[in-house]
């Protein structure tokens, strides 16, 4: 696997330059107006996924030398090592398959190797077992309470899932998610279930996560000491520590593999929390739509290939025009935890400040994610996006056919997406002081026809991709998350203070804190 740091091929040196004489001053409106076929030639139909891409600060040169840099940087043979099954998770010596998990299997496993084979029956064991197992849950009438208890991956995912396909969930049941430690999520949720109807998953795939154990423990006293006793009709654990959950007393269990990566385990056992929302052939629908994303991205040319072209232009925006964050705005309330997800997905992956081996990187690394659902945001934060001192590109998701029958809403809202791109663009510059707005506020424009498990699949995986390919040229690791440690070693050594009150040896200010909290 030959990677070469972005900044040291000759396309880095080029950009550089185009940067300096063209990409700085690049005009939308002119743009435009130059090329009648602006539109066409930045827009790009992938699986499920229709982008529009021609409200960015890009042109065709800039578009060239872009996938020049890919080519140069080694992106394609890291992408075939990926999906080769090697050891792309190189600080913890781990492959990345979390694509094989959507694998359809059959004649397209021909292409697969033979270890990676052998993984694939595996995965389909668990598959067909855990969508069993959700099948049964759902046509189990006694159940009225799926309660999870996960955090990070082992939460975002499945929790954005089930509120995005709420059209397909089966409502006869509740779906509640518990993520922090913090007392008042689990309490809350626990005043609502009784222990003779609710299911209880403990998501997590150490099966060490303090949150996730403390708040496991607590629902497990809780069920017993209201009478609860059969804990395994009422607890199943989703881990790849089998044996952590066996000993925590849990024997109903769906495994997955350390090749998983937390925050790209909702296609694993960890999804079970939608396969019983949404059913079996649902959840195989969401994976086929991931599936169509792995493709696209394993075979179409770099050019039209949404993923890449997503990444090129985040390296062009962080490394070149130095925006330093990227709002994402889903005009979809179904997409409400969307942000929440992209937020761990990119800044868990790529928020990272040395490359592979450990050296310091002498770029920037992933962007701030942040935003909320859009028609909210347009009341709150789109002042600074149009009229703020820093350019951050917004990411606009619509969905054209919507479940509910209210078309006139739909209209309003589409009609509020396409107007907030138009104005980021195009500004106000026939008005002078509060009320001049600068434009040239560069967007991305998502397009989904409906929002299908289908096409929710196709949507997540290829933002999986896109920040693989980013992290590829940045030449980080965007598999291992070695930045959380630290955090989680102290708080461990913090949580005795609390009582003991000992502060000896802490710095000032937690010392001070510490004795505030106690007093
Ligand atoms: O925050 C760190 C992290 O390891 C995430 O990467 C992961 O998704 C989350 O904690 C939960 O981990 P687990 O599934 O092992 O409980």
């Amino acid at each position: 696997m030959s990677r070469i740091r972005c900044d040291r091929t000759p396309a880095w040196a080029a950009l550089r330059e185009l940067y300096d004489t063209q990409g700085r001053a690049l005009d939308l409106r002119r743009s435009f107006a130059t090329d009648p076929r602006r539109f066409e030639r930045l827009s790009l139909q992938a699986p499920h996924v229709f982008a529009d891409l021609s409200k960015n600060l890009l042109d065709a040169t800039i578009q060239l030398q872009l996938a020049a840099l890919a080519r140069q940087s080694g992106l394609t043979s890291h992408r075939d090592a990926m999906f080769s099954g090697e050891p792309v998770n190189s600080t913890e010596g781990r492959a990345a398959m979390h694509w094989l998990l959507r694998h359809p299997g059959g004649a397209a496993a021909r292409l697969l190797t033979p270890a990676v084979q052998d993984g694939l029956h595996e995965v389909h064991a668990v598959l067909d077992a855990m969508l069993a197992y959700a099948q049964r849950v759902r046509e189990d009438a006694a159940i009225t309470d799926v309660v999870n208890i996960g955090i990070g991956g082992s939460d975002l995912g499945p929790q954005m899932a089930v509120l995005a396909l709420d059209e397909f969930v089966d409502h006869r049941k509740r779906y509640h998610f518990v993520s922090s430690v913090d007392g008042h999520e689990l309490s809350t949720v626990l005043r609502q279930v009784r222990p003779e109807s609710t299911l209880f998953l403990v998501a997590s795939k150490s099966f060490t996560t303090l949150e996730t154990m403390t708040n496991a423990r607590s629902a497990k006293a809780w069920f017993e000491a209201q009478g609860g006793r059969d804990i395994a009709r009422h607890f199943c654990a989703l881990t790849s520590n089998v044996e952590a959950a066996a000993e925590f007393g849990i024997s109903t269990t769906f495994g997955f593999w350390d090749w998983v990566g937390g925050r790209y385990s909702m296609w694993s056992a960890i999804g079970l929390p939608i396969a019983i929302a949404v059913g079996p052939q649902r959840f195989r629908e969401l994976l086929a739509g991931a599936y169509a994303m792995d493709e696209h991205f394993r075979t179409a040319p770099l050019e039209r290939n949404l993923p890449v072209q997503l990444a090129l232009l985040d390296v062009w925006y962080r490394n070149f025009h130095g925006f330093s964050s990227r709002s994402v705005a889903p005009y979809h309330s179904g997409l409400r935890r969307m942000q929440a997800y992209l937020q761990q997905l990119e800044m868990e992956s790529n928020g990272k400040r040395v490359d592979e081996r450990g050296d310091a990187l002498p770029y920037a690394t992933s962007p701030v994610i942040w935003g909320e659902p859009a028609a909210n945001g347009q009341h709150a934060y789109f002042q600074m996006l149009h009229q703020g001192s820093d350019v951050i590109p917004v990411e606009f998701i619509a969905v054209k056919k919507v479940a509910h029958d209210l078309p006139e809403h739909h209209h309003k809202l589409l009609a509020n997406g396409l107007a907030q791109a138009q104005a980021l663009m195009l500004g106000q510059h026939d008005a002078g002081g509060h009320r001049h707005m600068p434009g040239n506020r560069p967007s991305t424009f998502l397009l989904l026809e409906e929002l299908t498990p289908a096409s929710l699949g196709a949507l997540i995986a290829l933002y999986e991709h896109r920040v693989f390919v980013a992290g590829s040229l940045w030449g980080i690791n965007s598999f291992d998350q070695w930045g959380v440690e630290l955090g989680k070693v102290l708080a461990k050594a913090i949580e005795p203070r609390l009582s003991s009150g000992d502060a000896t040896g802490l710095d000032a200010s937690t010392a001070g804190l510490l004795s505030r909290l106690r007093s």
